[in-house]
């Protein structure tokens, strides 16, 4: 039912300002669930088999990624669409309100979006207040982790660890953001001497939380597909060495692949949707070639078809995530990547 009046929703929502599309589509997705119109939705991709990655178990490979629900609070309606996991976030230690406005725009010609966004963020206090009062998903909750736009780059560990201690307890895994392009530095903490450091401190405070809490949760690092082959090999020793769970790649990028004639391509930000796809599939081959399987990524970036995502796959993905393609083609994707036959083989 949802899927087939998705088209006609489209067509009213791209009339909206996209924030105020996406916000009134949130509202409306949480309403749904609550009034229990969204009950029984994902009950229909049989064959799917559970997916052991991180040493947790995945009802399913297909996640949201970050940046759709990033306060946290349409965990149970995302995953009645069939979601196996959602990753809420990104989240920082202290609430901020992000860029100014506007800050999102659609490219429908290339069935793409910029955004710099800004991490817009209520704060990790209230994001697992929210990760708390989920009632009914079954899946795996992703908690991605970032640095608040005013802490400099070298107190940023210290960010990093604030929400690592305040989401162990709800996080099933956690990600840390080092790609967003719209937190001035971010990225700088991607070189492989940062990464290390920043990697090192938070497994230490990993083993005392294990000690604590008697509880273990997977970390993933998140990483952007503007990186070049020397520095995917760096960061590949890296992530090794410091024995890291899992590799998220990609963010958005800041290149301007096949939009370049689009008014609105010279927005400043991050471009993901279709013109993504290839690039972030070529970085997931090259992580791939390096990791081999002791680290499992999840591939994101450009998901919008099944072939797409059986792309990813063969790349050397393990689980696979999607945001634009989710505004582009609605809940009927997620169904077309679970019923095809790269994505629901075990
Ligand atoms: C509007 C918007 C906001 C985003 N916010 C975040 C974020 O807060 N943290 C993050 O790690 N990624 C964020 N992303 C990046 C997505 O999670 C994803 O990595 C990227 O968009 C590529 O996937 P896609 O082509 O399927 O959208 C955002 C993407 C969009 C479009």
């Amino acid at each position: 039912m949802l899927e087939g009046t998705y088209p006609l929703a489209r067509k009213l929502l791209f009339r909206l300002n996209p924030e105020r599309a996406h916000d009134w589509s949130l509202a409306a997705l949480r309403l749904a669930e609550n009034c229990g119109v969204l009950k029984g939705l994902a009950g229909d991709s049989p064959g799917l088999a559970p997916v052991k990655c991180m040493g947790l178990t995945f009802p399913n490979r297909l996640g949201l990624a970050a940046g759709m629900d990033k306060e946290g609070n349409a965990i149970d309606a995302f995953g009645r669409l069939g979601f196996g996991f959602i990753e809420i976030g990104t989240i920082t230690p202290r609430p901020q309100d992000g860029n100014p406005r506007p800050r999102l725009f659609r490219l429908p010609e290339h069935d793409a979006i910029i955004n710099r966004m800004g991490f817009n963020n209520p704060g990790v206090t209230e994001g697992v207040a929210n990760v708390r009062k989920t009632k009914g998903f079954q899946g795996v909750i992703g908690f991605n982790i970032g640095k608040n736009k005013d802490t400099p780059n070298e107190q940023a560990i210290d960010d990093y660890l604030i929400c690592l201690r305040e989401a162990w307890p709800v996080a099933d895994y956690i990600a840390v953001n080092l790609s967003s392009p719209n937190t001035p530095g971010l990225r700088d903490l991607q070189g492989p001497e940062p990464a290390a450091r920043l990697l090192d401190r938070l497994q230490s405070e990993r083993d005392i939380l294990l000690r604590e809490t008697g509880r273990q949760v997977p970390l993933a690092i998140k990483v952007a597909p503007d990186l070049q082959t020397g520095e995917i090999r760096a960061l590949s020793r890296v992530f090794l060495d410091q024995g890291l769970d899992a590799l998220i790649a990609t963010n958005t990028t800041v290149e301007r692949p096949e939009v370049g004639a689009h008014p609105s391509h010279a927005e400043a930000g991050g471009l993901s949707g279709a013109p993504l796809t290839k690039n972030s599939t070529e970085v997931i081959s090259r992580f791939h070639d390096d990791l081999g399987d002791r680290i499992p990524i999840i591939g994101v970036g450009g998901i919008m078809s099944a072939v797409d995502a059986a792309e990813k796959l063969s790349a050397g993905a393990t689980l696979l995530q999607l945001y634009t393609g989710f505004i582009y083609h609605g809940p009927k994707l997620i169904r077309e990547i679970l019923n095809s036959s790269a994505v629901s083989a075990s």
